[in-house]
């Protein structure tokens, strides 16, 4: 069993830089769990504290329900993987792997049999006898993990471990890390700014900024019902659409007025927003929730709206369409087949119980 939990944790270096405030996180046993946020936000602040390689200003951490704050890095049963691999240039593969376990004085024998399973976990035997400087990227990145493998650590940090590839790679080491957590049924923390890698890898999704947890989250529970307007706009890509508006009586019910446009609610809407009738709101509805009228699912309940085309982005398996109502500007993802030319009014379909709302002020989601 090796839960972490962060209870109050707060961070100020000095200079009175607050990295980290008030962070309350619980990482169950073998669970994945994502770190994502802007940079600068706090991420690797808080890695490092549960490492023990920060100090913590204040609160608590536990690891498999013993408070570390005053244990050492090295006897806190955990293994960090970083960003740039930080590995020996004069060791060999082999050499970098067994290393730490050399220094704990683990017999030849078992730091042998360690060294040969994660290399067959990772796929690096025939790499042993090299020294990093003759490996690609990637296999660099698979030796570092190693080295964590190897120690069979109660928890696994991950701090942006897979910036430093290319595009495809990354894509593969993701799906190899993902992979592993199965294998290893370990409690994994991982780190990272692009929420593309939360969404895919995480079991649950802690969303910071500014030093602050802003919603915890299973993957789509976070991408369909976003706390505020912050988690809504940086999960999700092309980020969601917010357009500011009214919400005006509607006979009995109520309508989404931004002036050029006008969206009738349904009724599930209108009695969860009756508390707001006649106020200003911000309306967040994503570039797919936004159709050419004729590709509309069946049993999709959509409001047509007119807007004129901006600029057009084929990207193959859709086209983006960037529009303006004329006083709102948004962004649709439709189907290849329709490719309106720039300056072209076009009639779209709004699929409007997909649409989020909130308060103008602060930011806060008014849905539930
Ligand atoms: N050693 C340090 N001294 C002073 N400020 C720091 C130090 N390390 C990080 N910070 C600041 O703390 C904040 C959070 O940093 P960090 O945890 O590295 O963010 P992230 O990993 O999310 O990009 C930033 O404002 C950063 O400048
Ligand atoms: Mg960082």
């Amino acid at each position: 069993m090796a839960e972490v939990v962060l209870k109050n944790v707060r961070k100020v270096f000095e200079k009175s830089v607050v990295a980290v405030d008030d962070v309350n996180i619980e990482i169950r046993d073998r669970e994945f769990v994502v770190l994502v946020g802007p940079s600068g936000c706090g991420k690797s602040t808080t890695l490092r504290m549960i490492a023990g390689l920060e100090e913590i200003s204040s609160g608590e951490i536990y690891i498999d329900g013993l408070l570390v704050n005053d244990i050492q890095p090295k006897d806190r049963d955990i293994a960090m993987v970083f960003q740039n691999y930080a590995l020996y240039p004069h060791m060999t593969v082999y050499g970098n792997m067994a290393f730490g376990l050399k220094l704990k004085n683990y017999p030849k024998d078992e730091i042998d049999a360690r060294v040969r399973e994660a290399a067959e976990i990772l796929g690096i035997e025939d790499l042993l006898e090299r020294k990093p400087k003759a490996l690609s990227g990637g296999q660099r990145q698979r030796v570092a993990v190693g080295r964590a493998i190897v120690r069979k650590p109660k928890v696994f940090l991950f701090d942006e471990p897979l910036s430093n590839l290319d595009a495809k790679l990354r894509l593969q080491m993701r799906t190899e890390i993902s992979k592993l957590h199965t294998r290893l049924g370990a409690t994994m923390v991982y780190v990272t700014h692009d929420q593309v890698e939360a969404m895919t890898m995480g079991d649950r999704i802690v969303v910071m900024k500014d030093g602050r947890v802003h919603q915890v989250d299973a993957p789509l529970d976070l991408y369909n019902r976003p706390v505020n307007q912050f988690v809504a706009g940086f999960i999700g890509s092309p980020s969601m659409n917010f357009i500011t508006g009214r919400l005006q009586p509607d006979g009995d019910g109520l309508a989404f007025d931004e002036g050029h446009l006008r969206l009738p609610l349904p009724s599930s809407l209108v009695s969860a927003l009756a508390a707001h009738r006649g106020q200003d709101v911000v309306l967040g509805i994503r570039p797919e929730d936004i159709h050419a009228p004729e590709t509309v699912n069946p049993g999709v309940v959509t409001v047509p709206v007119s807007a004129r085309v901006e600029v057009v982005e084929p990207t193959g398996a859709e086209v983006l369409l960037y529009l303006t109502t004329g006083t709102s500007s948004f962004v649709a993802r439709v189907d290849p087949q329709h490719m309106p030319v720039v300056d072209q009014q076009v009639e779209l379909a709004v699929a409007v119980a997909k649409a989020r709302f909130f308060d103008p002020q602060t930011q806060l989601s008014l849905l539930r």
